[in-house]
Protein backbone atom coordinates (compact mmCIF):
# COMPACT_ATOMS: atom_id res chain seq x y z
CA UNK A 1 0.00 0.00 0.00
CA UNK A 2 1.07 3.44 -0.97
CA UNK A 3 -0.73 6.88 0.31
CA UNK A 4 -0.76 9.26 -2.42
CA UNK A 5 -3.07 12.17 -2.98
CA UNK A 6 -3.72 14.71 -0.87
CA UNK A 7 -5.41 16.24 2.24
CA UNK A 8 -7.10 19.09 4.18
CA UNK A 9 -6.91 19.08 7.57
CA UNK A 10 -10.00 20.49 9.31
CA UNK A 11 -9.54 24.10 11.25
CA UNK A 12 -6.59 24.66 14.06
CA UNK A 13 -8.41 23.58 17.55
CA UNK A 14 -6.55 26.20 19.46
CA UNK A 15 -6.85 28.87 17.00
CA UNK A 16 -10.75 28.22 16.80
CA UNK A 17 -10.67 28.34 20.26
CA UNK A 18 -9.21 31.59 21.04
CA UNK A 19 -10.95 33.13 17.98
CA UNK A 20 -14.49 32.36 19.61
CA UNK A 21 -13.18 33.62 22.92
CA UNK A 22 -11.46 36.63 21.91
CA UNK A 23 -14.43 37.61 19.19
CA UNK A 24 -16.52 37.51 22.71
CA UNK A 25 -14.28 39.88 24.36
CA UNK A 26 -13.91 42.36 21.23
CA UNK A 27 -15.91 45.35 20.49
CA UNK A 28 -17.92 44.82 16.87
CA UNK A 29 -18.44 41.79 15.00
CA UNK A 30 -15.32 38.84 14.28
CA UNK A 31 -16.12 36.82 11.83
CA UNK A 32 -14.77 33.36 11.97
CA UNK A 33 -13.66 31.48 8.62
CA UNK A 34 -12.56 27.54 8.39
CA UNK A 35 -13.81 26.81 12.10
CA UNK A 36 -12.65 23.84 13.37
CA UNK A 37 -16.68 21.79 13.94
CA UNK A 38 -15.61 19.78 16.94
CA UNK A 39 -16.83 18.94 20.11
CA UNK A 40 -14.37 21.19 22.30
CA UNK A 41 -15.17 23.97 20.23
CA UNK A 42 -18.93 23.94 20.54
CA UNK A 43 -17.98 23.77 24.13
CA UNK A 44 -16.19 26.94 23.42
CA UNK A 45 -18.49 28.74 21.65
CA UNK A 46 -21.64 27.86 24.00
CA UNK A 47 -19.30 29.03 26.95
CA UNK A 48 -19.01 32.42 25.29
CA UNK A 49 -22.59 32.84 24.82
CA UNK A 50 -23.40 31.76 28.12
CA UNK A 51 -21.60 35.02 29.06
CA UNK A 52 -23.83 36.56 26.64
CA UNK A 53 -22.10 36.82 23.11
CA UNK A 54 -23.86 36.88 20.38
CA UNK A 55 -22.75 33.77 18.11
CA UNK A 56 -24.79 33.06 15.24
CA UNK A 57 -23.96 31.29 11.69
CA UNK A 58 -24.13 32.70 7.88
CA UNK A 59 -23.13 30.87 5.29
CA UNK A 60 -19.40 28.97 5.70
CA UNK A 61 -19.23 31.49 8.96
CA UNK A 62 -19.31 32.79 12.10
CA UNK A 63 -20.06 35.63 13.18
CA UNK A 64 -19.56 36.93 16.74
CA UNK A 65 -20.56 39.79 18.43
CA UNK A 66 -18.77 40.61 21.66
CA UNK A 67 -18.26 43.09 24.05
CA UNK A 68 -19.64 43.87 27.11
CA UNK A 69 -19.48 39.75 29.14
CA UNK A 70 -21.01 39.09 31.98
CA UNK A 71 -21.87 36.81 34.78
CA UNK A 72 -24.08 33.53 32.73
CA UNK A 73 -27.24 32.39 34.33
CA UNK A 74 -25.90 29.02 33.90
CA UNK A 75 -23.43 26.10 34.74
CA UNK A 76 -20.86 26.30 32.27
CA UNK A 77 -20.23 22.56 30.42
CA UNK A 78 -16.36 22.77 29.15
CA UNK A 79 -17.04 19.01 28.58
CA UNK A 80 -14.06 17.15 27.35
CA UNK A 81 -11.45 20.65 26.76
CA UNK A 82 -8.79 21.61 28.92
CA UNK A 83 -8.14 24.52 26.80
CA UNK A 84 -11.73 25.84 27.72
CA UNK A 85 -12.21 25.17 30.94
CA UNK A 86 -8.11 27.34 31.42
CA UNK A 87 -8.89 29.97 29.28
CA UNK A 88 -12.12 30.20 30.54
CA UNK A 89 -10.77 30.81 34.19
CA UNK A 90 -8.56 34.05 33.29
CA UNK A 91 -11.67 35.62 31.05
CA UNK A 92 -13.92 34.79 34.28
CA UNK A 93 -11.43 36.17 36.52
CA UNK A 94 -12.41 39.67 35.42
CA UNK A 95 -16.02 39.23 35.43
CA UNK A 96 -17.83 40.78 38.35
CA UNK A 97 -19.86 37.73 39.67
CA UNK A 98 -20.06 34.60 39.97
CA UNK A 99 -19.73 31.32 37.61
CA UNK A 100 -19.64 27.89 37.74
CA UNK A 101 -17.54 25.28 35.54
CA UNK A 102 -17.77 21.98 35.16
CA UNK A 103 -16.81 18.96 33.15
CA UNK A 104 -16.82 15.72 31.47
CA UNK A 105 -15.30 12.47 33.52
CA UNK A 106 -12.01 13.37 31.98
CA UNK A 107 -11.80 17.21 32.51
CA UNK A 108 -13.05 16.79 36.05
CA UNK A 109 -9.55 14.95 37.11
CA UNK A 110 -7.68 17.76 35.22
CA UNK A 111 -5.67 20.17 37.34
CA UNK A 112 -6.96 23.11 37.73
CA UNK A 113 -4.68 24.66 40.44
CA UNK A 114 -2.03 25.55 37.64
CA UNK A 115 -4.32 28.43 36.54
CA UNK A 116 -6.23 28.48 40.50
CA UNK A 117 -3.29 29.89 42.09
CA UNK A 118 -2.07 32.66 39.62
CA UNK A 119 -5.92 33.80 38.98
CA UNK A 120 -6.24 34.09 42.81
CA UNK A 121 -2.93 35.55 43.51
CA UNK A 122 -4.09 38.54 40.85
CA UNK A 123 -7.43 39.00 42.95
CA UNK A 124 -10.17 35.92 42.19
CA UNK A 125 -11.64 33.57 44.24
CA UNK A 126 -11.91 29.97 43.54
CA UNK A 127 -13.87 27.32 45.02
CA UNK A 128 -13.25 24.18 43.47
CA UNK A 129 -13.54 20.61 44.53
CA UNK A 130 -10.19 19.13 46.01
CA UNK A 131 -9.32 23.31 46.07
CA UNK A 132 -7.48 22.24 42.35
CA UNK A 133 -10.79 20.01 40.24
CA UNK A 134 -13.61 21.19 38.69
CA UNK A 135 -16.59 21.57 39.30
CA UNK A 136 -15.13 24.87 40.30
CA UNK A 137 -17.10 28.65 41.11
CA UNK A 138 -14.68 31.74 40.41
CA UNK A 139 -15.66 35.23 41.80
CA UNK A 140 -14.33 37.36 39.48
CA UNK A 141 -13.94 41.33 39.67
CA UNK A 142 -10.61 44.03 40.08
CA UNK A 143 -7.55 42.13 39.40
CA UNK A 144 -3.77 43.30 40.27
CA UNK A 145 -1.22 42.63 37.78
CA UNK A 146 1.35 40.03 38.59
CA UNK A 147 4.82 38.69 37.36
CA UNK A 148 4.12 34.84 37.38
CA UNK A 149 7.08 32.28 36.97
CA UNK A 150 5.22 29.25 35.80
CA UNK A 151 6.26 25.88 36.54
CA UNK A 152 5.16 24.38 33.63
CA UNK A 153 5.26 24.89 30.12
CA UNK A 154 1.80 25.18 29.20
CA UNK A 155 -0.15 27.45 26.80
CA UNK A 156 -3.42 27.16 28.57
CA UNK A 157 -1.84 28.47 31.67
CA UNK A 158 -0.09 31.38 29.90
CA UNK A 159 -3.07 32.65 28.24
CA UNK A 160 -5.33 32.36 31.48
CA UNK A 161 -2.81 34.88 32.90
CA UNK A 162 -2.37 36.34 30.08
CA UNK A 163 -5.92 36.71 29.78
CA UNK A 164 -7.12 38.25 33.04
CA UNK A 165 -3.93 40.34 32.85
CA UNK A 166 -6.28 42.15 30.26
CA UNK A 167 -8.73 43.47 33.22
CA UNK A 168 -6.24 43.81 35.56
CA UNK A 169 -4.41 46.97 37.24
CA UNK A 170 -1.15 47.49 35.95
CA UNK A 171 1.02 45.18 34.15
CA UNK A 172 1.15 41.32 34.59
CA UNK A 173 3.99 39.29 32.82
CA UNK A 174 4.12 35.41 32.40
CA UNK A 175 7.70 33.75 32.48
CA UNK A 176 7.61 30.42 30.70
CA UNK A 177 10.26 27.86 31.69
CA UNK A 178 10.07 26.68 27.78
CA UNK A 179 8.75 28.12 25.12
CA UNK A 180 4.61 26.58 24.56
CA UNK A 181 2.54 27.91 21.46
CA UNK A 182 1.60 31.10 21.25
CA UNK A 183 -1.49 31.29 19.57
CA UNK A 184 -2.85 33.58 22.29
CA UNK A 185 0.00 36.23 21.60
CA UNK A 186 -0.41 36.45 18.23
CA UNK A 187 -3.97 36.80 18.21
CA UNK A 188 -4.36 39.28 20.97
CA UNK A 189 -1.63 41.45 18.56
CA UNK A 190 -4.04 40.41 15.59
CA UNK A 191 -7.04 41.89 17.84
CA UNK A 192 -5.21 45.18 18.39
CA UNK A 193 -3.49 44.29 21.40
CA UNK A 194 0.00 45.45 22.86
CA UNK A 195 2.04 42.79 24.32
CA UNK A 196 5.51 43.02 24.84
CA UNK A 197 7.82 39.28 24.32
CA UNK A 198 11.41 39.10 25.46
CA UNK A 199 12.02 35.45 25.33
CA UNK A 200 10.11 33.52 27.14
CA UNK A 201 8.10 36.49 29.15
CA UNK A 202 5.68 38.14 28.00
CA UNK A 203 4.07 41.48 29.43
CA UNK A 204 0.73 42.83 28.77
CA UNK A 205 -0.84 46.21 30.10
CA UNK A 206 -4.40 45.71 31.87
CA UNK A 207 -7.23 48.43 30.57
CA UNK A 208 -6.83 47.30 26.75
CA UNK A 209 -9.75 46.65 24.46
CA UNK A 210 -9.92 44.03 22.02
CA UNK A 211 -10.99 45.19 18.29
CA UNK A 212 -13.06 42.59 16.27
CA UNK A 213 -11.41 40.83 13.30
CA UNK A 214 -11.64 38.67 10.21
CA UNK A 215 -10.34 35.62 11.61
CA UNK A 216 -9.51 32.76 9.68
CA UNK A 217 -8.37 29.75 10.89
CA UNK A 218 -5.69 27.83 9.09
CA UNK A 219 -5.52 23.81 9.15
CA UNK A 220 -4.74 21.93 12.11
CA UNK A 221 -1.28 20.40 12.01
CA UNK A 222 -1.97 18.05 14.94
CA UNK A 223 -4.66 16.90 12.99
CA UNK A 224 -2.38 16.82 9.76
CA UNK A 225 0.70 14.70 11.93
CA UNK A 226 -2.01 11.14 11.58
CA UNK A 227 -2.20 11.39 7.93
CA UNK A 228 1.44 12.80 8.08
CA UNK A 229 2.61 9.93 10.09
CA UNK A 230 0.49 6.99 7.76
CA UNK A 231 2.66 8.47 4.64
CA UNK A 232 5.97 9.10 6.11
CA UNK A 233 5.87 5.72 7.78
CA UNK A 234 4.66 3.97 4.31
CA UNK A 235 7.96 3.46 2.28
CA UNK A 236 7.02 4.66 -1.25
CA UNK A 237 3.89 7.19 -0.17
CA UNK A 238 3.70 10.88 -1.32
CA UNK A 239 1.41 13.11 0.21
CA UNK A 240 0.19 16.22 0.17
CA UNK A 241 -1.33 17.80 2.97
CA UNK A 242 -2.48 21.36 2.45
CA UNK A 243 -3.31 24.48 4.21
CA UNK A 244 -1.98 23.79 7.71
CA UNK A 245 -0.73 25.95 10.21
CA UNK A 246 3.41 26.43 10.49
CA UNK A 247 3.63 27.91 13.45
CA UNK A 248 7.22 26.64 14.82
CA UNK A 249 5.45 25.80 18.45
CA UNK A 250 3.19 23.36 16.75
CA UNK A 251 5.08 21.81 14.16
CA UNK A 252 8.19 20.24 15.68
CA UNK A 253 6.92 16.39 15.01
CA UNK A 254 7.81 17.10 12.00
CA UNK A 255 11.23 18.07 12.57
CA UNK A 256 11.14 14.43 14.53
CA UNK A 257 9.42 12.78 11.40
CA UNK A 258 12.81 13.94 9.40
CA UNK A 259 14.91 12.85 11.64
CA UNK A 260 13.66 9.26 12.24
CA UNK A 261 14.13 9.48 7.71
CA UNK A 262 11.01 11.38 6.40
CA UNK A 263 11.38 13.45 3.57
CA UNK A 264 9.12 16.69 4.22
CA UNK A 265 9.18 19.93 1.73
CA UNK A 266 7.03 22.96 2.61
CA UNK A 267 5.58 25.03 0.07
CA UNK A 268 2.98 27.92 -0.46
CA UNK A 269 3.67 30.20 2.15
CA UNK A 270 0.98 32.87 3.59
CA UNK A 271 -0.07 34.70 6.55
CA UNK A 272 -4.02 34.67 8.23
CA UNK A 273 -4.87 35.70 11.08
CA UNK A 274 -0.97 36.59 12.95
CA UNK A 275 -0.14 32.90 11.79
CA UNK A 276 1.50 31.02 8.92
CA UNK A 277 0.12 28.76 6.78
CA UNK A 278 1.81 26.83 3.85
CA UNK A 279 1.27 23.24 2.37
CA UNK A 280 3.79 20.00 3.67
CA UNK A 281 4.76 16.85 1.38
CA UNK A 282 5.43 13.92 3.02
CA UNK A 283 7.71 10.91 1.35
CA UNK A 284 7.40 7.88 3.48
CA UNK A 285 10.24 5.44 3.90
CA UNK A 286 11.55 3.05 6.49
CA UNK A 287 11.94 5.15 9.33
CA UNK A 288 14.83 5.01 12.24
CA UNK A 289 14.24 5.79 15.90
CA UNK A 290 15.07 8.63 17.35
CA UNK A 291 15.42 10.69 20.91
CA UNK A 292 12.30 13.36 21.59
CA UNK A 293 13.10 15.23 25.00
CA UNK A 294 14.18 19.07 26.08
CA UNK A 295 12.97 22.25 24.43
CA UNK A 296 11.07 20.44 21.88
CA UNK A 297 8.48 18.97 24.44
CA UNK A 298 6.01 21.64 24.65
CA UNK A 299 6.06 21.95 20.19
CA UNK A 300 4.98 18.59 19.59
CA UNK A 301 3.12 17.42 22.84
CA UNK A 302 -0.14 16.47 21.20
CA UNK A 303 1.40 14.81 18.99
CA UNK A 304 3.67 12.07 20.77
CA UNK A 305 0.93 9.64 20.72
CA UNK A 306 0.88 9.44 16.78
CA UNK A 307 5.12 9.68 17.28
CA UNK A 308 5.16 6.44 19.01
CA UNK A 309 3.21 5.05 16.46
CA UNK A 310 5.57 6.13 13.82
CA UNK A 311 8.38 4.65 16.97
CA UNK A 312 6.84 1.53 16.71
CA UNK A 313 7.22 1.07 12.88
CA UNK A 314 10.99 2.22 12.87
CA UNK A 315 14.13 0.56 13.05
CA UNK A 316 15.76 0.97 16.42
CA UNK A 317 15.13 2.83 19.58
CA UNK A 318 13.40 6.14 20.42
CA UNK A 319 13.31 7.18 23.75
CA UNK A 320 10.33 9.82 24.91
CA UNK A 321 11.26 11.98 27.59
CA UNK A 322 10.23 15.08 29.85
CA UNK A 323 7.25 14.40 28.81
CA UNK A 324 5.30 13.74 31.93
CA UNK A 325 2.89 16.23 31.50
CA UNK A 326 1.35 13.84 28.79
CA UNK A 327 -0.13 11.75 32.48
CA UNK A 328 -2.48 14.88 32.70
CA UNK A 329 -4.25 14.97 29.23
CA UNK A 330 -7.70 13.63 28.46
CA UNK A 331 -6.43 10.52 29.58
CA UNK A 332 -2.71 8.95 30.80
CA UNK A 333 -1.22 9.22 27.59
CA UNK A 334 1.94 7.20 28.56
CA UNK A 335 -0.31 4.69 30.11
CA UNK A 336 -2.73 4.65 27.03
CA UNK A 337 0.10 4.28 25.12
CA UNK A 338 2.23 1.50 26.76
CA UNK A 339 -1.08 -0.38 27.45
CA UNK A 340 -2.41 -0.13 23.27
CA UNK A 341 0.73 -1.80 22.48
CA UNK A 342 1.04 -4.40 25.69
CA UNK A 343 -2.72 -5.42 23.70
CA UNK A 344 -1.28 -5.87 20.57
CA UNK A 345 1.73 -8.01 21.86
CA UNK A 346 4.53 -5.94 22.39
CA UNK A 347 6.52 -4.34 25.45
CA UNK A 348 7.08 -1.14 25.32
CA UNK A 349 9.00 0.56 28.68
CA UNK A 350 7.04 3.02 30.54
CA UNK A 351 8.77 5.74 32.45
CA UNK A 352 7.80 8.33 34.50
CA UNK A 353 8.04 11.14 31.84
CA UNK A 354 8.22 8.81 28.79
CA UNK A 355 8.63 5.95 27.18
CA UNK A 356 11.38 3.74 25.41
CA UNK A 357 10.32 1.48 22.44
CA UNK A 358 12.68 -0.34 20.94
CA UNK A 359 11.34 -1.11 16.71
CA UNK A 360 9.88 -2.61 14.95
CA UNK A 361 7.64 -3.63 17.31
CA UNK A 362 6.54 -7.12 17.00
CA UNK A 363 2.54 -6.17 16.85
CA UNK A 364 -0.26 -8.30 16.56
CA UNK A 365 -4.21 -7.43 16.02
CA UNK A 366 -6.15 -6.89 19.07
CA UNK A 367 -8.30 -4.43 20.56
CA UNK A 368 -7.35 -0.90 22.09
CA UNK A 369 -8.73 0.84 25.12
CA UNK A 370 -8.51 4.61 24.05
CA UNK A 371 -9.61 5.57 27.60
CA UNK A 372 -12.55 7.77 25.24
CA UNK A 373 -9.26 10.19 24.19
CA UNK A 374 -9.35 11.60 20.50
CA UNK A 375 -5.57 10.90 19.94
CA UNK A 376 -4.98 7.50 21.28
CA UNK A 377 -8.06 6.39 19.00
CA UNK A 378 -6.42 7.96 15.95
CA UNK A 379 -3.04 7.25 16.63
CA UNK A 380 -3.91 3.18 16.76
CA UNK A 381 -6.25 3.93 14.05
CA UNK A 382 -3.21 4.81 11.93
CA UNK A 383 -0.84 2.32 13.19
CA UNK A 384 -3.80 -0.72 11.86
CA UNK A 385 -3.46 0.96 8.56
CA UNK A 386 0.54 1.28 8.54
CA UNK A 387 0.82 -2.14 9.47
CA UNK A 388 -2.30 -4.09 7.73
CA UNK A 389 -3.19 -4.91 11.23
CA UNK A 390 -6.80 -5.67 12.33
CA UNK A 391 -7.22 -2.99 15.63
CA UNK A 392 -10.26 -2.85 16.86
CA UNK A 393 -11.03 0.76 19.03
CA UNK A 394 -13.48 0.24 21.86
CA UNK A 395 -14.72 4.08 21.16
CA UNK A 396 -14.32 5.89 17.95
CA UNK A 397 -16.51 9.05 18.35
CA UNK A 398 -14.22 10.30 20.83
CA UNK A 399 -12.24 11.38 17.34
CA UNK A 400 -15.22 14.20 17.05
CA UNK A 401 -13.38 16.27 19.90
CA UNK A 402 -10.85 16.86 17.36
CA UNK A 403 -11.03 15.50 13.81
CA UNK A 404 -14.83 14.32 12.92
CA UNK A 405 -14.32 13.49 9.44
CA UNK A 406 -11.18 11.42 10.71
CA UNK A 407 -12.37 7.58 9.58
CA UNK A 408 -13.79 9.15 6.58
CA UNK A 409 -10.21 10.43 5.77
CA UNK A 410 -8.47 8.22 7.13
CA UNK A 411 -10.40 5.31 4.52
CA UNK A 412 -9.52 7.69 1.73
CA UNK A 413 -6.05 7.79 1.91
CA UNK A 414 -5.86 3.79 3.23
CA UNK A 415 -8.66 2.20 1.69
C1 LIG B 1 -3.45 23.90 24.19
C2 LIG B 1 -2.31 23.80 24.98
C3 LIG B 1 -1.70 22.50 25.33
C4 LIG B 1 -2.21 21.39 24.42
C5 LIG B 1 -3.70 21.42 24.27
C6 LIG B 1 -4.13 22.73 23.65
C7 LIG B 1 -3.97 25.26 23.90
O1 LIG B 1 -2.02 22.18 26.67
O2 LIG B 1 -1.79 20.13 24.94
O3 LIG B 1 -4.16 20.35 23.46
O4 LIG B 1 -4.83 25.39 23.00
O5 LIG B 1 -3.53 26.22 24.54
P1 LIG B 1 -1.17 22.74 27.91
O6 LIG B 1 -1.39 24.18 28.04
O7 LIG B 1 -1.70 21.98 29.10
O8 LIG B 1 0.25 22.40 27.64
Amino acid sequence: MHIRGEISPPGDKSISHRAFMFGALARGTTTIKSALESLDVKSTREAMQALGADIRRDGDLWLVRGGTLKEPQTVIDAGNSGTTARLLCGILAGIHGVSCITGDASLVRRPMARVIQPLATMGACFMARQDRYLPMAVKGGRLAGLTYRMDVASAQVKSAVLLAGLNAEGATEVIEPLKSRDHTERMLRFFGIELVEDGNRIRIHGGQHLQARPVEVPGDPSSAAFPAVLAAATPGSDLLIKGICLNPTRIAFLDVLKRMGADIEFNNYRETAGETVGDIRVQGTHLTGTTIQGAEIPSLIDELPILAIAAACAEGRTIIRDARELRVKEADRIKAIVNGFAALGADVEELDDGMIIDGPLPLRAGRIQTASDHRIAMSFAVLGKVLSLDIHLDDTACVDISYPGFFKDLAGLAP
